[in-house]
């Protein structure tokens, strides 16, 4: 297997840049995603898939409400992707500087958007290795606010400066070393049973 070449081909996807925000009694939050998918191809059960991370905050908030927002970013919001992806906001409020409305999820709705998708959590799959939680949600209201092009990953070298664009790969190096000895351990664990 070349991992090279598989980069390459994943590479070619377009992996757009959400704020994925959700709240729960007097606590709301809200942190960077990029595995999301549409999950239905009926216009009328619109569904989406996304993945979290068993460790963050706001799913700790989404477990607890069954709802959360999918804030699309548009290219000029970069300062955002380190604002809701390099910390959490166990350490501080997130939303205490930003303008935001409530959506009918009781989720923030962040303004100046490409446009946002409100949902409730369907069912969660494990995909079994510790690290990520899939959440398949109904997506129950939405809207463009503004019909403009969104971030991307590939994005991200060109409009990050330097030194965050360094930080956000020691991030995801790092998550990528923790899941890699989970998915090891799930193995062995599966080989053992
Ligand atoms: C470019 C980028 C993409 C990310 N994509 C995801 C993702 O798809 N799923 C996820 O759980 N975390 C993702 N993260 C990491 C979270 O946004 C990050 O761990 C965040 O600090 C969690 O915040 P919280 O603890 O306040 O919820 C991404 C981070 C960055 C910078």
């Amino acid at each position: 297997m070349d991992t090279n070449n598989i980069a390459a081909v994943l590479g070619k996807l377009d992996f757009e840049i959400f704020v994925l925000t959700a709240a729960h009694q007097d606590r709301r939050n809200g942190q960077i995603v990029c595995w999301v998918v549409p999950a239905t191809i009926v216009p009328q059960l619109p569904r989406i898939l996304v993945g979290i991370g068993w460790k963050t905050f706001t799913r700790e908030l989404v477990e607890k409400s069954h709802r959360f927002a999918l804030n699309l970013l548009g290219k000029d919001q970069w300062p955002l992707v380190t604002h809701f992806g390099f910390r959490s906001g166990r350490e501080m409020d997130k939303f205490a500087t930003l303008p935001f409305e409530r959506g009918v999820t009781g989720s923030p709705i962040l303004s100046g958007t490409v446009g946002y998708l409100e949902c409730e959590v369907r069912t969660v799959l494990d995909a079994g290795t510790g690290a990520h939680l899939f959440y398949l949600a109904d997506v129950i209201d939405g809207k463009i606010v503004a019909d403009r092009s969104p971030l991307c990953l590939h994005h991200l070298p060109d409009v990050l400066p330097p030194e965050d664009f360094a930080t956000m790969q020691r991030l995801l190096q790092y998550d990528a070393q923790c899941n890699l000895s989970l998915l090891k351990h799930t193995a062995t664990s599966n080989k053992l049973s």
